[in-house]
């Protein structure tokens, strides 16, 4: 459960690294952080758009765009040393890029469910392991992951997407509670709907983008404010932030969980 936590650092002269910075919420949190005494770090596989969110950034000179498939994890190693080389240190990554989902499992192949977990999971946590080191000699950094409420309970037509973000859940839980002590941070961001791309992006069963925004996301935050919450998590140094009006479903699942059961099976999740 989220906890918490009195005070508020400030990000001067960090040097910040997002993926899925070329859209939605990723997009949100490039600009409101530019307006800070910070270095960026922009990453996604769309280079053209990532050219267009710098040019709508403040400071663009502090700006360095890192293009990368989440997928390739051979290609991490490389692009962590172009990171690092790039303002000398990475001081946040916001693992932010990601995929979803709006299929059955009935109406799934199994493609789908390696897919989202290649891009979701995988993906982030090898950009982790390869920073890993360089926070570690350091002895400070702080690790950013953009979950969701489905990393908390599952939804239908979300089961591949759930899944990557419960283990996304496991894998960092896991870390924040190894490195905590050595001055390395760990923050869970749990974003319910947000008006962003996220469904029109979304895999369908055989594969194929959903291709439509779904009016549960039409009417859901706007990646500005959303955004805008993950970044007082950061400065507040939380360990796990639930963002949405939605958040009160982690709280019934916890400890009403035969209503909670009855509840999302009529969830209007699409
Ligand atoms: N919107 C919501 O309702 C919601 C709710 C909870 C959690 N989230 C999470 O928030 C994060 C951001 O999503 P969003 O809502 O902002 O959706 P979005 O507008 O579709 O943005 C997704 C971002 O991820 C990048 N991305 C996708 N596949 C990638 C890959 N293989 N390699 C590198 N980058 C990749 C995209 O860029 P390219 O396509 O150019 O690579 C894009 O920048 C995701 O992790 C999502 O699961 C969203």
């Amino acid at each position: 459960m989220p906890e918490r936590r009195k005070g508020m650092k400030n990000l001067n002269n960090k040097t910040i690294w997002i993926t899925g910075a070329s859209s939605g919420i990723g997009e949100a949190l490039a600009k409101q952080l530019s307006q800070l005494d910070v270095n960026l770090i922009l990453s996604a596989r769309g280079e053209q758009e990532l050219i267009r969110v710098k040019s709508e950034c403040q400071n663009t000179g502090r700006i360095k765009i890192l293009p990368l498939d989440l997928a390739d994890t051979n290609s991490h190693a490389a692009k962590t040393s172009e990171a690092i080389e790039a303002f000398g240190q990475v001081d946040i990554l916001i693992n932010n890029g990601g995929r979803s989902q709006r299929s059955l499992i009935k109406d799934t192949i199994l493609q789908v469910d390696r897919d989202l977990m290649e891009v979701n999971y995988f993906g982030s946590v090898s950009l982790t392991k390869q920073l890993l080191p360089h926070m570690m000699n350091r002895g400070e950094g702080h690790f950013v992951v953009v979950t969701s409420l489905t990393g908390i309970f599952g939804t239908p037509y979300r089961s591949g997407y759930a899944a990557s973000k419960h283990a996304l859940h496991g894998f960092y839980d896991s870390m924040r509670a190894e490195l905590e002590d050595s001055g390395i941070k760990v923050t869970i961001a749990a974003p319910g709907f947000v008006k962003t791309n996220v469904s029109v992006n979304a895999f369908q069963g055989d594969g194929q983008s959903l291709g439509k925004m779904d009016d549960a996301q039409a009417n859901g935050l706007s990646a500005e404010q959303c955004a805008a919450k993950i970044i007082k998590a950061i400065k507040r140094q939380k360990r796990e932030v639930y963002i949405g009006a939605e958040s009160y479903a982690a709280y019934v699942k916890r400890f009403l969980p035969g209503l909670f059961a009855r509840m999302i099976k009529r969830a209007k999740v699409r």
